[in-house]
């Protein structure tokens, strides 16, 4: 059998470490050895990969091992680090906080790879590093734009940004991109689809009682759920999220995917079971928006009061959806049942085995692998082979037929490249 490749994002490898395993990367589909093991990775190898807007280079199947054992490696002297400085890995003082919030309210994350060299813009686009956010190069000359496109901003695992005030701009461009003729390549529909539903999430979450926005969230995921049974050989492309923060219309997005994908590795039919577990899933967090939005994003652990109140969100959600809409009860499932476990130990109900709906099983899986896999300012994210272990470590709390149903599929999605 030939061999296996699996992609490690750049970001994953240390500046000035040697590490012990060989790097390979993709050219035409073929993998082409980079850098032979025991080989310093300087600053300029990175930079230089960097220019060429390479984001991640592979690890063969065999050398697996070393590389999750140089990870480990890496976390523990960067928890050492930051131990030593008395913040173990979050913000140092209040301000930082005060900044990250302030980032979180005024910015909206976009994916970068809907940009193409020349495009016209007609908003600026920034880019958010160490709790700051800065305008991206390509629009600093000029102030007013419109702007042209270089990308030169745009080559690296910069997380991209734009203002909230941009966002009806912002979503006439990705309307366009999705209506032109020949709406160009699978992944580039899925990336527009992926933008279009984050906004939709977003103006879910800051008002949920709205008729509209439910109908929107509606014909949203019924798009998502169209565009994964078309493209059911290059499905795998909506599915390439890379979470760098944490944002609940990031996270929501997210969900929804990963619980559609898994419920269409199951068999579920399309109507109306993918399209309502698509739509609990994609509401499965409504909850939130009546919880303090410093609650949500504060940095490090939480009280058990303010823990408390985080539980709160599944029946806010539950509430606000029954109060303000007339959803199916499957729809409600995965708002209501999402952070239940099987061994009755989940909140809010603590509902044991089979009182868990078949929804409520798949997106309880889904929604903490999302929350582990996902990087945010202060915690280092977990990566899938991570994320998996841990899950597999505390199986009793999940479907097992689910679980192994999700770690074959995403094992296929690592395979593919994604
Ligand atoms: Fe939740
Ligand atoms: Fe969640």
């Amino acid at each position: 059998m030939a061999e296996q490749y699996f992609p490690v994002p750049l970001r994953r490898i240390g500046v000035d470490t040697v590490p012990n395993f060989d790097l390979f990367i993709k050219q035409k589909n073929r993998y082409v050895l980079y850098r032979k093991a025991d080989i310093m990775f300087e600053k300029t190898v990175l930079n230089n990969l960097m220019e060429n807007r390479i984001e991640s280079l592979f690890v063969s199947k065999r050398d697996l091992k070393l590389y999750e054992e140089y990870r480990r490696q890496i976390v523990e002297e960067q928890e050492g680090v930051a131990e030593e400085k008395g913040f173990a890995g979050i913000f140092i003082d209040l301000e930082e906080v005060e900044r990250y919030h302030e980032i979180l309210d005024n910015y909206h994350v976009i994916d970068h790879s809907l940009f193409k060299p020349e495009m016209e813009l007609s908003f600026a686009v920034y880019y958010h590093e160490k709790n700051d956010v800065h305008l991206a190069e390509d629009f600093e000359e000029k102030p007013e734009g419109p702007w042209q496109l270089t990308l030169k901003s745009f080559a690296t695992d910069r997380e991209l940004m734009i203002k909230n005030e941009d966002l009806p701009a912002y979503r006439s461009f990705v309307q366009k991109l999705m209506t032109a003729a020949g709406a160009g390549s699978v992944e580039r529909q899925a990336c527009a689809l992926r933008e279009m539903s984050k906004m939709v999430v977003k103006d879910v979450l800051d008002d949920p009682r709205s008729g509209e926005n439910i109908k929107r969230a509606n014909q949203t995921v019924d798009s998502m759920v169209e565009f994964i049974l078309e493209n059911e050989t290059s499905f795998y492309s909506l599915m390439k999220i890379s979470g760098h923060d944490y944002y609940t219309y990031v996270h929501s997005m997210n969900v929804c995917t990963f619980c559609l994908a898994l419920g269409q590795e199951i068999g579920l039919p399309k109507s109306p079971d993918l399209e309502m577990l698509g739509l609990g899933a994609m509401l499965h967090d409504v909850g939130k928006s009546r919880v303090d939005p410093k609650l949500i994003n504060k940095p490090g652990k939480f009280t058990d009061e303010e823990f408390t109140k985080m539980k709160d969100h599944v029946l806010f959600g539950v509430n606000i959806l029954n109060e303000n809409h007339d959803l199916p009860d499957k729809a409600l499932e995965p708002v209501a049942q999402h952070h239940e476990k099987l061994t009755g130990i989940g909140y809010p109900y603590g509902l044991k085995n089979h009182k868990i709906g078949l929804f409520g099983r798949i997106s309880s899986i889904v929604d903490v692998y999302d929350a582990l896999t996902t990087e945010r300012s202060y915690k280092k994210a977990l990566t899938p082979f991570e994320a998996l272990s841990f899950l597999s470590k505390t199986q009793k709390e999940y479907d097992q037929n689910f679980l192994t149903k999700f770690i074959l599929m995403l094992g296929k999605q690592i395979e593919k490249g994604v």
